[in-house]
């Protein structure tokens, strides 16, 4: 027999995705009649606009869309989304510049897999979104932590950025606004940042999906525009998910230089083809129509922000500073890892966020599914009366803590 393992060591070194996982422990509980709440999803509770839904019924009536189109996508969505892009980035990019992905998971293992070579390093500012870490690993990339915590609303600055930059480093990933802190970057440290990686020669892959989802005077500032300077060195991923309630029809994209663009289709081309015709026509509805449905949303999302953050500074161990975009607030439970909690002792913020599920039947993501143990993830795009009673419950146990 064969000694050599099932399991190829680069698919065995991917550990499953700890959002969904929490996401479908807490599915299953709920389907089995448990009254869970579940602040661990990363998507909008609204549905898909009318009119978007609309254009992917017309389309699949369409002997045209019946059949396979170009890997890198519909020509006319390509150039919807070069349009768009310059409507809310100002950003001038050719339709011959955008890939269209099957979601905007798909463009970020194939930016990585496009620009990394076995040993380059990417400078990765943490906590950071769960996918990051396997696409620059399955790439064979090496990922560079900067860490930054609540004492700064887990903004990085040049300096951390700089004190990570070896021989090595070849791309700068930037998050704004963040998966899962909700840290939006202000202008003038997006260019100072911009700056320092130009100067460097370095490229930025920047993932602008929630570039729609900022609060109060938070302003989102796109790094491509904002510093020239960095010429042709940008990777743009974004997608149709967030901005209009689409996570279930995988459309993302992929902007970059031409002949970046044309290596990635390449992959593409092998690995899935061209994204569903339909979802395509979907997302061209969406990408060329007015931004009404977000920013409904936004003011529902803005609402729930300031409840679920008051709330939880409320809770004695709990510290939230809070988010600026996203739909996610990032607290640090560090004071309660190691106390006693209905006899039990949990010595990390996953043993606790495994408690609060079982016994207060609220799901949260803990903070080692983003690089740094001790914090908790909470999505706030869920309903406002889940909302309430969900920390409501968290308080309510939290606070018996010893
Ligand atoms: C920061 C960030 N980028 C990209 C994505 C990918 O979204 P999708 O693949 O659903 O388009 C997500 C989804 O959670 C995200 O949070």
């Amino acid at each position: 027999m064969s000694t050599r393992p099932r399991i190829s060591a680069r698919i065995s070194a991917i550990s499953e995705s700890a959002t969904l996982a929490v996401d479908s422990k807490a599915k299953a509980m709920k389907a089995a009649g448990r009254p869970v709440i579940g602040f661990g999803a990363g998507e909008p509770d609204f549905p898909t606009p009318g009119y978007i839904v609309e254009a992917a019924i017309e389309a699949a009536g369409n002997p045209r869309f019946h059949k396979y189109t170009p890997a890198g996508g519909l020509p006319e969505l390509k150039q919807a989304i070069a349009a768009k892009t310059r409507r809310d980035s100002g950003y001038a990019v050719e339709a011959a510049q955008v890939l269209v992905t099957n979601g905007g998971k798909q463009a970020v293992y194939e930016a990585f897999a496009t620009l990394l070579d076995p040993g380059d390093e990417v400078v990765v500012i943490a906590p950071y979104w769960t996918t990051y870490p396997e696409a620059i690993k399955l790439a064979g990339g090496v990922q560079v932590d900067v860490v930054t915590d609540e004492s700064t609303g887990y903004l990085a600055t040049v300096e951390q950025l700089e004190a990570a930059r070896t021989e090595r480093t070849k791309v700068l990933l930037f998050v704004s606004p963040s998966n899962p802190t909700g840290a939006v970057y202000s202008r003038e440290e997006t260019v100072a940042i911009g700056r320092w990686a130009a100067e460097h020669g370095l490229w930025v892959v920047t993932d602008e999906i929630y570039e729609h989802l900022v609060y109060g005077d938070a302003e989102f500032t796109s790094i491509a525009t904002a510093v020239p300077e960095l010429g042709d060195r940008v990777v743009i991923l974004n997608g149709v998910a967030k901005t209009y309630a689409m996570t279930g029809w995988r459309v993302g994209w992929l902007i970059g230089p031409a002949d970046v663009v044309k290596a990635a289709t390449n992959l593409q081309s092998h690995a899935t083809s061209n994204v569903s015709n339909v979802a395509q026509m979907a997302a061209l509805a969406a990408v060329s129509g007015d931004l009404s449905a977000v920013a409904e949303m936004r003011t529902a999302f803005d609402r729930r922000r300031q409840t679920m953050v008051r709330m939880l500074n409320e809770i004695p161990g709990v510290f939230c500073p809070e988010p600026k975009g996203a739909f996610y607030a990032y607290p640090s439970v560090k004071e309660l890892i190691g106390k006693e909690l209905r006899g039990k002792r949990p010595q990390s913020s996953a043993e606790l966020a495994e408690l609060i599920l079982e016994e207060a039947e609220v799901a949260v993501v803990p903070g080692e599914a983003f690089g740094t143990p001790g914090y908790f993830r909470l999505s706030y795009a869920l309903g406002d009366d889940d909302l309430v009673e969900g920390v409501s419950r968290l308080a309510k146990l939290l606070s018996e803590a010893r």
